[in-house]
């Protein structure tokens, strides 16, 4: 599914030229569940793309999904559409009305290479793109970081308490690029990657992770309640990032010891993310692949997000010399490994993954071969 595509159903369906847009995938090299306690994050996005053909119409909405082959029409005020998608696109546009801008119609076709459930963030590639299309198409002029938080708004509607990590990479990434994104002051700085004959690469594991499930919410509770109580104790302390690992230490008796392994993690892991940068920028891949393998510990064991086949997966890599790191990344429970591996290697490693894994699972994984890419765009 391509955009030329896309636009070629959307001219069948309505007889007119559509404006196309692009949004793309994202990854998180370092950084697992640290946006939404307001921590750094080292995302990308990458070349896996959600195509929007779209115009803005008189009278309601009428939104065809071509991978899903179903067609939606509603008006704003409706109650939300029923497939996942249209409650995302019907989310997006409350949250527009919420700020001042009622969008009355349009029309468009969707569609795109995303696969789903891989923890890569198809849903917010679908918020952003829209959210960004219509900012173009009807004159808004929000700038990037409001699109980012009305695109997070809308997910806070569907019941996920997600930080601001996927739809920021998705808006602002560019290609050959990192951003190291500050979730505290919503800032980030760009860096390029020096891999050598090293490639990143994601494994999808095929097991479908659904973040809308409670334990996501739980971690953001459980940080929060950890947070509540150090505020009232310390009153340097605003957000987790003023607490240091011997003030969470100092206070560990009032905690448990869930509460107290998740927000350690949270504290390690904003470490880890800073010397990752750094490790990336000066081009040490092997200091970067222990540290992306230190945070697959730490949500393995101390987060408790992964899963028994992502583990597998972790577990055999870990074996491989060529494989410098290896994490699963999104929000957990499924979804995509991301490994750095010398890429000579690439095509041997995987056929000998997928092997066991079948063996094991009775599934196959699926082997991406990725690159940076810029962030949303009109084509
Ligand atoms: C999901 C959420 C993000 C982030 C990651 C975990 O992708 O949408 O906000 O919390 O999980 O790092």
């Amino acid at each position: 599914m391509n955009a030329k595509k896309i636009q070629e159903i959307y001219k069948e369906l309505f007889q007119e030229t559509p404006k196309l847009f692009r949004a793309p995938a994202r990854i998180n090299l370092i950084g697992g569940h640290t946006d939404y306690n307001l921590g750094y994050a080292l995302p990308m996005a990458i070349n896996k793309h959600l195509f929007l053909a779209i115009n803005p119409h008189d009278s309601g909405f009428d939104i065809t999904a071509v991978n899903f082959e179903e067609r939606v029409r509603f008006q704003l005020n409706n109650n939300a559409p029923d497939p996942l998608w249209a409650k995302y696109l019907h989310a997006c546009l409350i949250a527009l009305a919420q700020q001042g801008y009622p969008i009355s119609g349009l029309r468009a076709v969707i569609g795109g290479t995303i696969p789903l459930g891989a923890g890569i963030s198809s849903s917010a590639a679908l918020t952003c793109g829209f959210l960004y299309a219509i900012n173009d198409l009807f004159d808004l002029k929000l700038s990037l970081l409001e699109i980012a938080k009305l695109a997070q708004a809308a997910e806070h509607q569907l019941g996920v308490n997600c930080g601001i990590m996927d739809q920021y990479a998705i808006l602002f990434s560019q290609k050959n690029k990192v951003l190291l994104l500050d979730c505290l002051n919503l800032s980030h700085t760009y860096f390029s990657t020096q891999l050598s004959d090293y490639q990143f690469i994601l494994i999808n594991s095929n097991v479908p992770h659904s973040l809308t499930e409670s334990a996501y919410n739980d971690r953001v509770a459980t940080c929060q309640s950890v947070l509540a109580y150090l505020k009232k104790q310390a009153p340097e302390v605003e957000t987790l990032r003023d607490v240091s690992l011997s003030l969470l230490e100092t206070h560990k008796t009032a905690f448990s010891e869930l509460q107290y392994r998740r927000v350690r993690y949270v504290l390690l892991e904003n470490e880890r993310v800073l010397q990752a940068a750094k490790a990336l920028e000066k081009g040490d891949n092997h200091l970067f692949g222990k540290t992306i393998s230190q945070t697959h510990e730490g949500l393995r064991y101390e987060y408790e997000v992964s899963c028994k086949e992502i583990d597998f997966m972790i577990d055999f890599l870990k074996t491989i010399p060529s494989v410098l790191g290896a994490r699963m990344i999104g929000g957990g429970f499924g979804g995509c490994i991301l490994a750095l591996v010398q890429a000579d290697d690439i095509e041997i490693i995987y056929k000998k993954l997928a092997t066991i894994y079948r063996k094991k699972f009775d599934y196959a994984p699926d082997l991406i071969r990725l690159h940076s890419d810029d962030g949303v765009r009109s084509l």
